[in-house]
């Protein structure tokens, strides 16, 4: 194979307009797939990068992690963007080894399956109270705005201990952090010294908390973070804050884009709507579906260490990899007719989305948990859906979802 550049038209990954308009984007990457498996992109003002779209080779790479590291620049920024950074924030995502190890092994107990077991009880509360806004809403709602943005942010209070009255400020931070790129998401234009005044923003509101629980301990993960220790020493500040800021940003989004994405999915299926409500025992793959043909983060990047091979193309030292989670989802050697929502789609758990090896996602099982608890609840009660207006998409490239998704629907009566 050629390091020739693909055609810029075919580049779906670094052009964030290309993420307003997913059954485009899903066609473009089945075409995609059909040339192969790894297309290299040279877009003005990125570096260039290999977009690997396998699904086979996506896991290869994320199982090879001094091969392939997510440091220096594991997100897909402009090379502008990289030069007027501010704040140089180092989070798990940021490092390999021997650090990310360190720092994982702080919380990763903490999110096994059988540890969030206690947080059941909250996500049942959350889940009565998504219904208790829908039904309060009269029949009309925006499901993204009311019920798929607010629950995720109620959890992540709740395992960082935070109390509810710091809710808003707690999701303005995600939502500018995250939704950076999309200009209805936008304080203001997010330069460099935007981005570095929200984060300085979440260190003053955070260095508080780690005061707090240093002094006074509780049973949540600020008081794991404050108190971590690393190399016997504790955790340096901007780590920590790096810490507190992935944990608040990696589980709101991410959880709310696969909620919203999910009803939809149903709402445009409902076939597949009606499967469900006549057999709850499918919930479990319903969510692993929503959570396939969702792909809420659209990618992380990683960079070759060493001359090597990718599906047959030789890759070389310092070259950037893309790794395409969504388009893995949609890789038609591992999902049949994968552009079809299919909640018995017995595969459905092979999806990529939540990574794969050192850095897979750690609240996989509790962003699992939060979809099945919330549609558990709401689907039985489901008498009627559909869509009451066109929903819109963020047109970000890292991670997004729906903005809105305005929907009419009748609830059985309790
Ligand atoms: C549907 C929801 C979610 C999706 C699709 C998702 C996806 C991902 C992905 C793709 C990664 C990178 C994996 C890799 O590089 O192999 C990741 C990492 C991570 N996620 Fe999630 N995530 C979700 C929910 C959550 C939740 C609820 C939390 C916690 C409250 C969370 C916390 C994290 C953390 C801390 C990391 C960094 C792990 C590391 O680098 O070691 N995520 N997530």
């Amino acid at each position: 194979m050629t390091d020739i550049a693909a055609p810029a038209e075919h580049d779906i990954f670094s052009d964030n307009e290309r993420w307003g308009d997913l059954g485009a984007w899903n066609r473009a990457a089945l075409d995609l797939h059909a040339q192969g498996g790894i297309h290299r992109f040279e877009r003005g003002g990125f570096q260039p990068f290999w977009a690997v779209i396998d699904h086979a080779a996506v896991l290869s790479i994320e199982k090879q992690p001094e091969l392939f590291t997510n440091g220096p620049e594991p997100v897909l920024n402009t090379l502008a963007a990289r030069e007027a950074r501010g704040l140089d924030i180092k989070t798990l995502i940021h490092m390999d080894a021997p650090d990310h190890h360190k720092y994982r092994r702080l919380t990763n107990d903490w999110f096994k399956p059988a540890a969030i077991r206690r947080l059941d009880d909250r996500l049942t509360e959350l889940s009565r109270q998504a219904i208790a806004t829908m039904e309060a809403a009269g029949g009309e709602c925006d499901f993204a705005i009311d019920v798929a943005l607010p629950y995720p942010l109620q959890v992540i209070l709740k395992i960082l201990g935070l109390p509810e009255a710091d809710y808003d400020r707690m999701m303005t931070l995600t939502q500018q952090l995250f939704g950076g790129e999309d200009p209805d998401l936008q304080r203001e234009e997010m330069t460099a010294e935007v981005i570095a005044e929200v984060l300085m923003d979440f260190y003053g509101y955070f260095t508080g908390i780690t005061a707090d629980r240093r002094g006074a301990p509780a049973d949540d993960l600020a008081s794991l973070i404050a108190n971590g220790q690393i190399d016997d020493a504790p955790m340096p500040d901007l780590e920590t804050l790096g810490y507190y800021v992935i944990i608040a940003t990696a589980g709101h989004d991410t959880t709310s884009s696969a909620m919203a994405g999910g009803m939809r999915a149903l709402i445009e299926n409902p076939d597949q709507l009606a499967a469900l409500r006549a057999d709850p025992g499918l919930l479990n793959n319903a969510v692993e579906e929503m959570i396939r043909w969702t792909a809420p983060v659209r990618h992380f990047m990683r960079t070759a260490t060493a001359d090597t091979e990718v599906c047959g193309q030789s890759i070389q030292a310092g070259d950037w990899l893309y790794l395409s989670y969504k388009a893995a989802n949609l890789d038609p050697k591992v999902f049949d007719d994968p552009l079809r929502f299919d909640i018995t789609r017995p595969n459905a758990d092979r999806n990529v989305s939540f990574g794969y090896g050192v850095h897979f996602c750690l609240g996989a099982q509790l962003a699992r948990n939060e979809l099945r608890s919330l549609f558990g609840h709401l689907v039985p009660r489901l008498e009627s859906i559909e869509l009451a207006g066109e929903p819109t998409t963020m047109k970000t490239t890292f991670v997004g979802g729906h903005k809105t998704l305005p929907i009419r629907y009748r609830l059985t009566p309790r």
